[in-house]
């Protein structure tokens, strides 16, 4: 009987100040008698940065631990493999993810291959999961993916160059610390293309086929929250206040689309980042305004709504131009923090529009989208994108 009670286990998100303190009591609370962490060297060699902090809590609470730390941005298949093997050598138990959505998508594929056979892109969809991942918690330093809380995970196959998403409530950590502390030292660049991937992460699932009156309101929140604070933690990363907003933000949109899914910026994004390696957050924020000003039609009144969430005064419009008012003021935010308009700038051609449209309706994020493509459509809007200027 034991094996149908693992789905009762509770997830717990930790947020604060100098909540990573709490990480070592609780991993041996859930009897993590050796995790491996699994990281980046560029985290693992920061003095006192998230690693540091994490291995010094796991410390005075006498855990023991091993080391993985070769995630890459977009982790790829091979992460994941290199990592199983280093939990087998050192007879791991559980896994501690401490970074953005890289380290915990490279963590959650490596508890993947440990219980559910080696060969992960053959799991790529949604509840294609059939046993539980060992135990999982994740240090968050980004704001951000949401994927320290989330039931997604995102691998890519470098052979193929295809980014797939494997969507099982199995994947979900079972504790998440978001401290804004460790978020301080994010460069800007950085921080303004987590933060659209936030702000895209909230826009989604308020459009989404699946969306809910809890998703709304958890939605309605963290887009306020990125309009207030994503250009000041871009202007100062050291604004505390603006961090903690970003992170608030995150956390919330990453519950809403944990329930209520995604769409088409994400299954567009997802083929961008595969293909040329593009980080995820551009993505995103150079494909948000064209996917919805497509997706208008399916909802009027929800984007002209959103125009209002954002700030804009739809006083007198009809609902269709304060829709249109929404797409502009997505457009003006990710301009504000830089973020070029043009998919050119990750290097897209044209001539793989077609596969990458193709490949973009199979994708995990692409069902509950509120407008129905077809692949001559999506092939319009990758060609949108790549004109916009
Ligand atoms: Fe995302």
């Amino acid at each position: 009987m034991k094996e149908n009670f693992d789905f009762l286990m509770p997830s717990v998100n930790f947020f604060g100040k100098g909540v990573i303190k709490k990480i070592g009591d609780r991993a041996k609370m859930l009897n993590m008698n050796k995790p491996l962490i699994v990281t980046d060297k560029f985290l693992r060699g920061m003095e006192n940065g998230p690693v540091a902090q994490t291995l010094a809590s796991l410390d005075e609470a006498g855990v023991q631990y091993a080391i993985y730390d070769g995630v890459e941005p977009n982790p790829k298949v091979r992460n994941i493999e290199e990592a199983k093997q280093v939990y087998l050598d050192n007879n791991c138990d559980s896994i501690i993810t401490v970074g953005g959505g890289s380290a915990h998508d490279a963590g959650k594929g490596t508890g993947i291959i440990l219980t559910n056979g080696d060969d992960i892109t053959s799991l790529a969809g949604i509840e294609t999961l059939d046993n539980p991942l060992p135990p999982l918690m994740a240090v968050n330093t980004t704001a951000g993916t949401a994927s320290e809380l989330t039931r997604h995970c995102v691998i890519t196959n470098e052979e193929t160059k295809l980014k797939f998403v494997v969507v099982s409530w199995r994947n979900v950590p079972l504790v998440s610390f978001n401290d804004p502390m460790l978020m301080l030292d994010v460069p800007a660049s950085l921080t303004a293309a987590t933060g659209m991937d936030t702000f895209v992460q909230a826009i989604e699932p308020y459009v989404s086929t699946n969306r809910n009156e809890i998703t709304d309101g958890q939605c309605i929140e963290a887009i306020k929250l990125v309009e207030e604070s994503l250009r000041e933690a871009v202007a100062n990363g050291h604004n505390v206040e603006a961090r903690t907003k970003m992170v608030e933000a995150e956390m919330l949109g990453g519950m809403a689309f944990n329930n209520a899914d995604l769409g088409y910026v994400h299954a567009m994004a997802h083929q961008l980042g595969g293909q040329y390696d593009a980080p995820h957050g551009v993505c995103c924020a150079m494909l948000l305004p064209i996917v919805e000003k497509y997706n208008i039609i399916a909802a009027p009144e929800r984007f002209a709504e959103l125009a209002k969430i954002m700030g804009e005064n739809t006083d007198g419009l009809s609902t269709r131009d304060a829709a249109e008012l929404a797409i502009k003021a997505m457009r003006q935010l990710a301009d504000d923090v830089n973020i070029p308009r043009s998919i050119k700038a990750i290097g897209a051609k044209p001539e793989d529009f077609e596969m990458m449209a193709e490949n973009a309706l199979k994708d995990g994020n692409a069902f509950s989208n509120p407008r129905k493509g077809t692949k001559e459509e999506l092939v319009k809007l990758f060609q949108e994108a790549y004109d916009a200027e």
